[in-house]
């Protein structure tokens, strides 16, 4: 009998292979390679395969031909070395956030390399410089520092990954002091799809380096980076104003924190204004010093946006100094978010073309009128990226494969299901896309980015390279990915692609070549 299952299942194999499909050929020669790796793999045969293959945006089902989880560089390197042999794609995943499912592979059939395992943190120089393997979320990033009295600008979610936080960005209140996480990069070790194990930095393998911070996913898998640290900062004072009013109450508030933002904002305060559907807004962030300071610089905006305000509901006002421990902590949030169900996109607006009143009236209106409709968990977080002295766009424009270095705000418009549970409900997207062209209905929309970091995989290719790139930044990449993955290994459906041309989406290069 199991004779008899055998030759009906080789014969079942073949005659796949026949008819042209190479999935099967593909996925057996990629298991058969797995089988003789010394560490963990899980096959969509393995009993935790599922749990393996969770996407942190349950909206998303993606079924990878395998998970791994190398301990080590090299393991890395012989883990690709499988992918590659195979003709199977490779992704990298370390945090497991990407809103697209990217670190999964974007869509069905690829071999993820899960980062978890590789979560040393090496200080050198008295804890001035670090290189922590991009398996460490930012809490552990941000537990370690604490041990020697440093710090690093970040995000606030601690599950987020360092691998994938860093390679795209990396924003935290404070950015406009300290810079992106990227911008504190000075080193990265990598591996390629020859399985080559590189160091990378302004001295060695410049270029690689170069793409590496803004675009490595379509490079190598980064297995450490190494950032210059500061000095934890004394004293951090987190604030937070909530009012409550309507859409013609919080138009003024967020044309004033716009103002306020391009004039009057020194670079340690962080800033942003958000919406929630109980149509409350808020004044939240943090800032570098001392509170007495910060209520000097930041309490005019608060008058400003009082004046508009529903001032018998009153204003939820919290300011308070804290140690840079204690604010991370408080920013948080408890207890941590280990999924969500959502979509999202993000349009970030040009230095030198604030959002005219008419603008942010359209857009606040919007908000105010959709949102109610709604069964949906939702928010708008608009970020402080520029103004005055902010580190981020102190960097010269091409010195990363990072575009935004002239951004002012930056708008995270996001949808989740009530429960924040699947099935994500159909009206999520007209939602978010409508509320994205209100604030794209004023003459500023041919001046927007998009930050890459709050992938949207619904953006179509044309659209994608320029708001995350534009085109003197994505032909470098493109001739970078010919030098670099010339076979196209590290794909998936955003990827740098070897061409320069539009074609349609990344996976067919992989199946050309
Ligand atoms: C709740 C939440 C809060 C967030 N807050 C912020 C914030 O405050 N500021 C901010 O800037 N961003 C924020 N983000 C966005 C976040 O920075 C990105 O989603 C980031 O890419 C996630 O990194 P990850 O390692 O967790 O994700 P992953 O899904 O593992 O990776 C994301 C992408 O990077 C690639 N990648 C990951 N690791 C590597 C590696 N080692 N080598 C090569 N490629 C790699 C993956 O293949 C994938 O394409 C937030 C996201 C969430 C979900
Ligand atoms: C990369 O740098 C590390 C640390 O300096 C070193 O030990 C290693 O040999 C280097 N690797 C290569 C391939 O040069
Ligand atoms: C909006 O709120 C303000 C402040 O409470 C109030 O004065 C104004 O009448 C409201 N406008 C509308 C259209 O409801």
């Amino acid at each position: 009998m199991p004779r008899l299952v055998h030759l009906i299942l080789a014969l079942l194999a073949t005659s796949f292979n026949a008819l042209g499909s190479q999935t099967p050929l593909r996925s057996s020669v990629l298991e058969a390679c797995l089988s003789t790796l010394p560490f963990r793999v899980v096959l969509p045969s393995s009993p935790d395969y599922d749990r393996a293959s969770r996407a942190y945006n349950r909206r998303l089902t993606i079924r990878p031909a395998a998970v791994v989880y190398p301990n080590s560089a090299s393991h890395v390197s012989a883990a690709i070395l499988c992918g590659t042999r195979a003709g199977v794609p490779v992704v990298a995943r370390s945090g497991g956030h990407s809103a697209a499912g990217y670190s999964l592979g974007g869509e069905d059939g690829s071999l993820v390399v899960d980062l978890s395992r590789l979560d040393e943190v090496k200080f050198e120089k008295e804890g001035e410089v670090v290189h922590v393997q991009t398996g460490n979320r930012l809490a552990d990033l941000a537990r370690a520092l604490k041990g020697v009295g440093k710090a690093l600008p970040h995000g606030t979610c601690p599950s987020v990954g360092v691998g994938g936080h860093a390679a795209f960005g990396g924003f935290g209140f404070a950015s406009r002091e300290w810079g992106l996480l990227l911008d504190r990069m000075i080193g990265a070790e990598v591996v390629l799809s020859d399985g080559r194990v590189m160091n990378a930095s302004l001295d060695e393998n410049a270029d690689l380096f170069w793409a590496v911070r803004g675009s490595v996913a379509s490079f190598g898998i980064a297995t450490s980076y190494t950032f210059v640290t500061l000095p934890e900062p004394p004293v951090t004072t987190a604030y937070s104003y909530v009012f409550a009013g309507n859409a013609s109450s919080a138009a003024p508030c967020l044309y004033a924190f716009q103002e306020f933002a391009a004039t009057s904002a020194p670079p340690p305060l962080g800033m942003q204004f958000s919406v929630i559907p109980d149509l409350t807004y808020e004044l939240f962030g943090s800032y570098t010093g001392p509170k007495k300071d910060f209520d000097v610089i930041f309490l005019p905006l608060v008058q400003e946006c009082e004046k508009t305000s529903d001032q018998d509901s009153g204003t939820h006002a919290f300011a308070q100094e804290m140690g840079w421990e204690a604010y991370l902590v408080s920013q948080a949030g408890t207890p941590p978010r280990v999924a969500d169900c959502f979509y999202a996109k993000s349009l970030m607006t040009a230095e030198d073309r604030p959002l005219s009143p008419g603008t942010i009236e359209t857009f606040m209106t919007y908000l105010y009128t959709e949102g109610p409709k709604h069964r949906l968990s939702w928010f708008v977080e608009v970020d402080l990226y520029g103004g005055a002295g902010s580190a981020i766009n102190a960097v010269p424009k091409l010195d990363t494969a990072f575009k935004h270095r002239d951004r002012l705000l930056g708008f995270h418009m996001k949808a989740s299901s009530r429960d924040q549970r699947p099935p994500y409900p159909e009206e999520g997207y007209a939602f978010i896309n409508g509320m994205a062209n209100a604030l794209r209905s004023g003459p500023e929309s041919p001046t927007f980015g998009s930050y890459g970091s709050y992938v949207d995989p619904l953006l179509k290719q044309d659209e994608w390279r320029m708001m995350y790139y534009g085109d003197e930044i994505y032909e470098q990449l493109a001739d970078l990915k010919r030098k670099w993955d010339p076979e196209g290994v590290f794909a998936y459906p955003q990827m740098i692609s070897s061409t320069r041309e539009l074609e349609n989406g990344g996976r067919r290069v992989v199946d050309e070549l």
